[in-house]
């Protein structure tokens, strides 16, 4: 069930993604309101602060003169101050807290000092009371320390609420999964039961089949030529049909690890034993088969589904490749890995389909016209015994250039030392 607990993990971290953005998104939204209403507020009160002070000020004898009169103290507990500059922006006076460096600037109404201690002020102008003349500006700050604090808990609220919620979000996803998948694992392992019961029960009556018309084939006395020819074709279709029960009864039943074999044996044999096999056959089609094999290539694993693999490999690679082409077969220890490479100079494969040629019953349009008898399954299963052994099998190709497939597999580790 590896297909399913991928499936799993995807959707799990892909909800916990969802959920981790809908949060945050949320939060900072909200934050972002926050904070700006409370500057705005804070801006409305420093301005109010302002506008009462410049209230009734003069100019007396050139001198700027604020009637308003300001407690010192109140100030300071407010951790405000207030500083009044001239006309050209030189600062006559300054009242309160002494914490702001900003450099005047008659052009911004609001100010913000971010490096310690950090300071909001407004700049108001100062009309005189008699003839409404602009006689000066008036600062008002604030001490932005209690503003900061109360963002800090804001945040710390945030993550810690963040926190809960994805907690909460992650048990209700695995939960949710769990109820989704749970139906699908079950309905298709239901269907991979169906395939192997079917295929299965065809063993039988495809025997009686083939049995019969072998029986038959072997006295054709007494029937007619086109009859022996219609017998030798039922005999050609039910053996072909056998074969493919028998793959598709493998592949409904590979994800059972129990059916798997666990012995130590050595690919270098295996594959010195399956080129041997093959020799004839290419040597038939023209087809130069070269090998680079090295020795003690150890593993634990199944021999009989091993040798199916490569023989799927080693076939298409003559079957796919035209006469006069080359199949070179390599096989070596990669630290704890044997990596076998099964390369011909054949037909290719279209860059689109390299996925596809992995799945059950798939076969290049193309590859028809080659070979009739393929079933699209001897990859399905090449990739399901590999996987099931550790490995991966990948492939890489080139329309008319060739095709080159890799397989990988853990080896044993002694197998250096061991005979
Ligand atoms: N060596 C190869 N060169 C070109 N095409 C290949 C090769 N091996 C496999 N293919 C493509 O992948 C398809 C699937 O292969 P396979 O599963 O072995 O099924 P089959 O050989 O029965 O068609 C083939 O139909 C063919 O299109
Ligand atoms: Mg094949």
């Amino acid at each position: 069930m590896t297909d399913f607990k991928k499936i799993r993990t995807r959707i799990f971290l892909s909800n916990l993604l969802a959920f981790a953005i809908v949060i945050t998104g949320f939060a900072g939204a909200v934050r972002f309101v926050f904070v700006r209403n409370l500057r705005q507020q804070l801006t409305e009160r420093l301005t109010a602060l302002g506008q009462g002070a410049a209230a009734g000020a003069e100019l007396e004898e050139g001198e700027l003169d604020l009637e308003a009169e300001f407690q010192e103290r109140e100030l300071l507990e407010r951790r405000q101050a207030l500083q009044v500059f001239d006309l050209r922006g030189h600062l006559l006076e300054q009242q309160g807290e002494d914490t702001t460096t900003l450099p005047f600037d008659s052009e911004l109404t609001v100010q913000i000092q971010s490096q310690a201690p950090p300071v909001q002020a407004v700049t108001l102008p100062i009309f005189d009371s008699d003839n409404r003349q602009l006689i000066g500006y008036l600062r008002v700050s604030q001490s932005l320390k209690q503003f900061e604090r109360t963002i800090r808990q804001l945040d710390y609220g945030f993550g810690f609420g963040a926190l809960v919620a994805l907690l909460l979000g992650c048990t209700g996803s695995t939960w949710l999964n769990r109820q989704v998948m749970q139906p699908i694992e079950e309905s298709i392992k239901r269907l991979k039961q169906f395939t192997a019961d079917a295929s299965h029960e065809l063993r039988s009556p495809l025997m009686v089949i083939s049995t019969n018309t072998e029986v038959a084939l072997t006295y054709p006395q007494g029937m007619r030529t086109s009859d022996e020819e219609k017998f030798q074709a039922i005999a050609s279709a039910t053996n072909q049909m056998s074969q493919l029960t028998e793959d598709l009864l493998l592949l409904a039943r590979t994800d059972n690890i129990a059916d798997f074999e666990r012995k130590r044996l050595d690919l270098s044999v295996l594959l010195a034993d399956l080129v041997h096999l093959y020799r004839v056959q290419a040597r038939a089609k023209q087809i130069e088969l070269k090998t680079e094999i090295a020795s003690n290539l150890e593993l634990i694993g199944d021999e009989a589904k091993l040798t199916r693999v490569f023989t799927n490999l080693i076939q298409n690679a003559l079957q796919y490749t035209l006469e006069g082409g080359n199949i070179e077969i390599f096989a070596n220890r990669h630290g704890r890995e044997l990596r076998v490479t099964v390369t011909d100079t054949g037909i290719g494969i279209e860059r689109e389909y390299l996925d596809k040629i992995f799945e059950r019953l798939w076969r290049g349009d193309r590859s028809r016209s080659y070979v009739r008898a393929g079933s699209g399954l001897g990859l399905a299963i090449a990739r399901a015994i590999v996987q099931n052994h550790g490995g991966v099998i990948t492939v890489t190709s080139q329309i008319g250039v060739g095709s080159c497939f890799q397989v990988c597999l853990p080896a044993t580790h002694t197998s250096v030392n061991s005979t």
